[in-house]
């Protein structure tokens, strides 16, 4: 059931229940008070005329009692009975029951022995008694020698139960009105409370069939509206993820492409010149050899970076010697450098140990070394240094080369980003190498900065905590 309509069931029966519930105590408090006011005029008329017809009863003066019971009848507005003690009528105002026995519970309760009783009767068609509701007020006839009947008076109540279905009806008809008003107040306030949410249902909708750019309204205040700018705000990085999965998968193609081109061109040259010197011919498949170790390499990262973007790479996490790991980096990396007359000048802490990765950590320590060969001229130095501050391992790389511009500085660690493509893919860089350094170090709550002025050189600082952990997170 939609929102709208069961909110205006809740207004329903909350004010029902609690109408019925007001209504019925204020009727039954109304109807008690006619009715004792009635019965408190009318019992004590009858008393005292029982005791006035009790002389005239005993004697069996029956004009006089006729008399008396005529005038008092028209007086009290109603009609009185004079019974036997064996509750047959002796006598009838209105002259027309006489001898037939008249069965009330008040007349009972009279020869049971009780002075005085009252009682609320509604009559059958077509009954002797007049009206359709009666009071009826019996009384016994107490002579020198004790009961000698009873006094009954019975009363049209008509008039007083026509009052009562008036109060009845006037409240069905207040009923009426405040529900009637009470609805169009639900009705309006849940159209207000829903429409922000069709809205968004709306948008969802139109997200669910690719439009990540739509959003949704943000309109009313409260939880609606929070939720409503939170959409919107998870919408914005879906989108943004989108377009950068888009990028990358048309970056990643092209980078594809390039040594697929060259390795076709280079075939073509191999299969088309069958007479090709020999020498040619190896150069050739040299060429090829390398184009193949281009594409592996660019495999390899980017099925790195996606297994770190879908967290299904877990380090492999061990206490690790830092110091160690970065000496062998630069063991490896030391013949390359040597061909370019480049040096590795080391500053390493020795056993600075820390919670991690051996070969992920290895993995940081070289591309950051390798740019910084990479991006010096022959005959540059590099230098590399490890050192420990509180409970943090810093390891910096660097350089004397070109350098990165501010501008360029904010995007290095971009996939596929480079400064001087021309010139990188001389080198044959592909942009990669910082961002897995990033996630790395992240991987393992470290921090990753650059220093660097154009022209001048660059340092890149990697901050590890020791035990593993966020050293700033308790
Ligand atoms: N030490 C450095 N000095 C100057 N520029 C650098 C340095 N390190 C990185 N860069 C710039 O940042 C870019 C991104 O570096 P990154 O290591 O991600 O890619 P790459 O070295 O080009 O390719 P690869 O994926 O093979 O590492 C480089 O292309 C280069 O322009
Ligand atoms: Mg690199």
């Amino acid at each position: 059931m939609p929102i709208r309509w069961q909110i205006m069931l809740v207004f329903l029966i909350i004010i029902g229940v609690s109408f019925a519930f007001a209504a019925t105590r204020l009727t039954n408090y109304v109807s008690e008070y006619l009715y004792q006011q009635r019965i408190r005029q009318d019992s004590i008329s009858v008393e005292r005329l029982a005791t006035t017809v009790a002389p005239l009863f005993q004697s069996a003066q029956s004009d006089a009692l006729s008399e008396t019971l005529k005038s008092s009848s028209n007086e009290l507005g109603g009609r009185l009975l004079v019974l036997d003690n064996d509750a047959k009528i002796q006598f009838d105002s209105f002259s027309a029951l006489m001898g037939t026995r008249l069965q009330l519970p008040e007349t009972l309760a009279i020869l049971s022995g009780q002075p005085q009783a009252y009682g609320l009767h509604a009559l059958q068609e077509g009954n002797a008694l007049t009206g359709n509701y009666v009071a009826c007020c019996a009384s016994s006839i107490i002579g020198t020698k004790g009961n000698l009947g009873i006094l009954v008076f019975i009363a049209d109540v008509d008039e007083m139960m026509a009052s009562l279905s008036l109060v009845r009806r006037e409240l069905l008809i207040v009923f009426g009105l405040v529900a009637a008003a009470a609805l169009l107040a639900a009705g309006f306030f849940s159209h207000l409370l829903t429409r922000p949410v069709l809205a968004l249902t709306r948008t969802i909708q139109n997200m669910a069939r690719g439009d990540l750019s739509v959003r949704a309204p943000v309109t009313g205040s409260g939880e609606i509206r929070n939720l409503a700018e939170n959409y919107n705000a998870m919408a914005e990085q879906l989108e943004s993820l989108d377009r950068s999965r888009n990028q990358f998968v048309s970056n990643a193609s092209h980078e594809l492409k390039t040594p697929m081109t060259s390795m076709k061109l280079l075939l073509e040259n191999v299969i088309y010149q069958p007479d090709m010197p020999s020498e040619l011919r190896s150069e050739f498949l040299q060429d090829i050899n390398h184009e193949i170790d281009r594409l592996t390499h660019i495999v390899t990262d980017l099925l790195e970076l996606t297994r770190m973007d879908n967290h299904q790479m877990k380090l492999d996490l061990s206490e690790v010697s830092l110091s160690d790991i970065i000496m062998e980096s630069i063991r490896m990396l030391a013949p390359a450098a040597e061909q370019r007359s480049q040096q590795i000048l080391s500053d390493i802490a020795p056993n600075v140990t820390i919670l991690g990765d051996h070969d992920k950590l290895k993995q940081i320590a070289t591309n950051l070394m390798d740019n910084a060969l990479k991006y010096s001229q022959e005959n540059q130095s590099i230098s590399v240094s490890l050192s420990v501050k509180g409970k943090k391992a810093y390891f910096a790389v660097t350089d004397h080369g070109v350098g990165i511009s501010a501008d360029d500085q904010k995007h290095i660690f971009e996939r596929f980003y480079r400064v001087d493509k021309a010139r990188s893919r001389e080198t044959g860089g592909t942009g990669l190498g910082l961002s897995i350094v990033r996630q790395l170090v992240n991987l393992h709550h470290g921090e990753i900065t650059v220093d660097s002025m154009p022209g001048q050189g660059s340092t890149f600082t990697v901050t590890l905590p020791l035990n593993g952990k966020d050293g700033d997170a308790r």
